[in-house]
């Protein structure tokens, strides 16, 4: 079967950021904060992502969330208050840095009565993306703004009607915290590789190689009914890896395109924090004075 067989030429318009889970990994933080709202510098993760999303051309965005993260979308929403209060002192930048918020995007939401597994999460979203192809965001990684990913991402997508990752490589000994995909050159795009196999999670001796699926998905809508028949998996949860490696035994296309640009992921303590550090040192506003006091820190041993 050739790619163009599943060709549709409808280019993804809507996104889903999967964003119900219990990040047990930031415990106690995420105790009553969602981790998509943790802050790196002065904006939300979960900003970041919309507004890649929404840099992409995205601005129809459904949140998948679940109990105790509301709060998620107050932050998309107007602050009358805040603004007014914002308008009479003058102080014009942040104003319009609220305001921002809440134009970025339409924001829907979802519930995720019970966190069952990314695939599941994602298997939410199916009656508001009804018959189109949509990206999927994950809500704890984003790449750099301008390096962008999910632009060629799409392109590729309305030209195979298929499925189209992201990946990048990883270490060896990481393989088992992602799903990797075994690939083959492609010329469809730059960067892009045909996949021929995906696992999620495998350890380093099983995996087929090192090229990680990142949290950037453009997925056909026949995803939902392999979603549907997909068995626990890796975890004892509903994988969205799994339902893709049918859609691929079935001979839906899938591409990637290879990332060579930075990919910041909060969803690790450590990674956070190397996300707080690089994102400040590279601030117009306060970067020059962070990234002088931060050499001197390191300089004088890095103790507080
Ligand atoms: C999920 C996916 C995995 C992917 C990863 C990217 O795993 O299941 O295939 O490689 O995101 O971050 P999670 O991080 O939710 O365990």
């Amino acid at each position: 079967m050739t790619s163009n067989a599943h060709a549709s030429g409808r280019r993804a318009v809507k996104a889903v950021i999967p964003a119900a889970g219990l990040a047990t990994r930031f415990l106690p933080a995420t105790k009553a904060v969602p981790k998509e709202l943790l802050p790196v510098v002065d904006r939300p993760v979960l900003q970041y992502i919309v507004e890649e999303a929404a840099a992409a051309g995205l601005t129809d965005v459904l949140l998948v969330t679940g109990r105790g993260k509301t709060s998620m979308v107050d932050h998309f929403d107007r602050r009358p208050d805040v603004e007014d209060r914002l308008e009479k002192k003058g102080d014009l930048e942040r104003l319009a840095a609220v305001r921002r918020t809440s134009e970025l995007a339409d924001i829907y939401t979802v519930r995720q009565g019970e966190a069952l597994g990314l695939g599941h999460a994602v298997g939410t979203a199916a009656a508001h993306v009804g018959d189109q192809p949509f990206a999927v965001l994950l809500g704890d990684e984003f790449v750099e703004l301008d390096k962008p990913l999910l632009p060629a991402m799409i392109d590729l997508q309305a030209r195979t009607g298929g499925i189209v990752l992201a990946l990048g490589e990883v270490k060896p000994e990481e393989t088992s915290r992602y799903g990797i995909a075994s690939v083959e050159p492609s010329d469809l795009a730059d960067d892009a590789v045909e996949v021929t196999g995906l696992v999620e999670k495998p350890a380093p001796d099983e995996a087929p190689s090192n090229l990680a699926v990142l949290g950037r998905y453009i997925l056909p809508a026949s995803i939902f009914e392999a979603i549907a028949t997909t068995k626990p998996g890796s975890g004892g949860e509903i994988q969205l890896t799994d339902a893709m490696a049918q859609l691929l035994a079935d001979g839906v296309p899938v591409h990637a395109i290879v990332y060579r640009g930075h990919r910041y992921d909060t969803g690790m303590p450590l990674g956070y924090l190397q996300t707080v550090v690089m994102l400040a040192a590279a601030r117009d506003d306060l970067g020059e004075e962070f990234r002088s006091w931060l050499a001197e820190f390191v300089a004088g041993g890095a103790k507080g």
